[in-house]
């Protein structure tokens, strides 16, 4: 869409862009502006290049170094869009482009794959493969960074702010490929080829590991208050309904189990099994972690968010209900069909087993429940592998944005 060479406006139709970030390499069809302050907010808009398609790419490359800030009209958002799609790799690995303009990149980009998923009809195999691979092709092409320590340093913009299902799923995908890759020799795998694989179905897993809340009913999910058995139980079924809906796209089995198993607890509390520690899959443990801090540390309408420091003080916190918990879950571990299995498995032909299943429900429920509110804030250690944590407080740490040696002192 051509575009007039001069506007005046009051800034809201452009966008700024990092010239850097425009490949010389790669042809594009979207025009480069120019801005001015003229008076009383009015801006002008002059058009230095209209696109690359009649420019050499060494007469590009000079005119880039010389200029400062430049702008791209919102009509030509989806060009701009598609192009840097196209080039994200370039873009994350250029050396002179600041952390937090390639964060803001590549969080522009992740949400809207991201989205797409979460609006995906999963009915049709075909579906939810697209949606899988629209991530890993952008993972892919992210991965350098992701799993680059020193991207924390851009991430660190994005944590306090509001929770939402999105930018979670983000931040959780990229905190376990940073891990996972600060953390090799907890993965036997040789080849670099297949490690990087690994690490790409690892930030897939994180990307996706909550899509099954596209099947909880939205009052349940957006309740702001305490939510009753039934909802809580709800609630717990995400994790298998996010692991049948992605079953027939091409996950690594890796993948899928880090997907249903990432709220089971260290001690056994979690779900959807309540596995113990031993029969947690490492990538399942390491989504936990990361998955909860990065709740700790987002704003929710029922509370402030935590600092990096504050969430790993609480994660790493001695539980002082820990009696009541483990009294819970003798009770809980005798009653051997947990609750979201015999919701999610529907088994049951008789009206009269479906009664007492409902009971169960809601018994069970009603006990997890009392244990949770307890245990609320008040110290977590009992749901994690503490080894793994102390891992991940080291990795956080060595992020210069991340100052956990405090918490690193006092657990020594
Ligand atoms: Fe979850």
């Amino acid at each position: 869409m051509a575009l007039a060479a001069e506007f005046f406006d009051d800034g809201s139709s452009f966008h700024a862009i990092d010239p850097m970030s425009i490949n010389p390499e790669y042809l594009t069809n979207f025009s480069i502006y120019e801005r001015y302050y003229i008076k009383k907010g009015k801006y002008r808009f002059r058009c230095l290049l209209v696109d690359t398609k009649s420019i050499t790419k060494e007469r590009l490359t000079q005119l880039l170094q010389t200029w400062d800030t430049v702008y791209i009209h919102k009509k030509q958002d989806k060009d701009y869009t598609e192009y840097i799609k196209n080039n994200l790799e370039f873009i994350l690995t250029h050396k002179e482009i600041d952390v937090k303009k390639k964060t803001s990149t590549l969080v522009h980009l992740s949400n809207d794959a991201v989205q797409k998923a979460f609006k995906t009809n999963f009915s049709s195999a075909e579906g939810s493969a697209k949606a899988v691979d629209n991530i890993k092709n952008l993972i892919t092409q992210a991965m350098g960074f992701l799993s680059d320590i020193k991207s924390l340093d851009g991430m660190v913009d994005l944590v306090g702010h509001d929770y939402d299902t999105h930018s979670h799923s983000i931040k959780v995908g990229w905190l376990m490929a940073t891990f996972i890759n600060a953390n090799r020799d907890l993965f036997p795998i040789q080849s670099t080829s297949n490690f990087r694989q690994f690490l790409i179905q690892a930030a897939v897993s994180g990307f996706l590991h909550d899509i099954g809340k596209i099947k909880i009913p939205k009052n349940v999910i957006n309740k702001p208050g305490k939510l009753n058995n039934l909802e809580y139980v709800i609630i717990q079924s995400h994790t298998a309904y996010s692991t049948s809906l992605l079953f027939e796209a091409k996950l690594s089995m890796d993948s899928l189990k880090a997907i249903l198993y990432h709220h089971e607890n260290d001690d056994g509390s979690g779900y959807p099994c309540g596995y113990r520690s031993e029969q947690i899959p490492m990538m399942a443990k390491i989504c936990h972690i990361v998955d909860v801090f990065d709740a700790l540390t987002s704003k929710r309408a029922y509370k402030e968010a935590k600092t990096p420091y504050q969430a790993l003080t609480i994660m790493a916190g001695k539980n002082p209900y820990l009696d009541t918990l483990q009294k819970f879950e003798n009770e809980a571990r005798k009653n051997k069909r947990t609750p979201v299995t015999a919701i999610v498995r529907d088994d049951y032909d008789s009206k009269l087993k479906r009664l007492r299943e409902k009971e169960m429900i809601e018994e069970e429920a009603q006990k997890r429940v009392e244990a949770r509110m307890k245990l609320r804030d008040k110290g977590m250690s009992h749901c994690f592998d503490r080894q793994l944590l102390k891992r991940f407080i080291i990795t956080i740490n060595k992020a210069d944005s991340f100052d956990m040696s405090g918490l690193l002192k006092r657990k020594a």
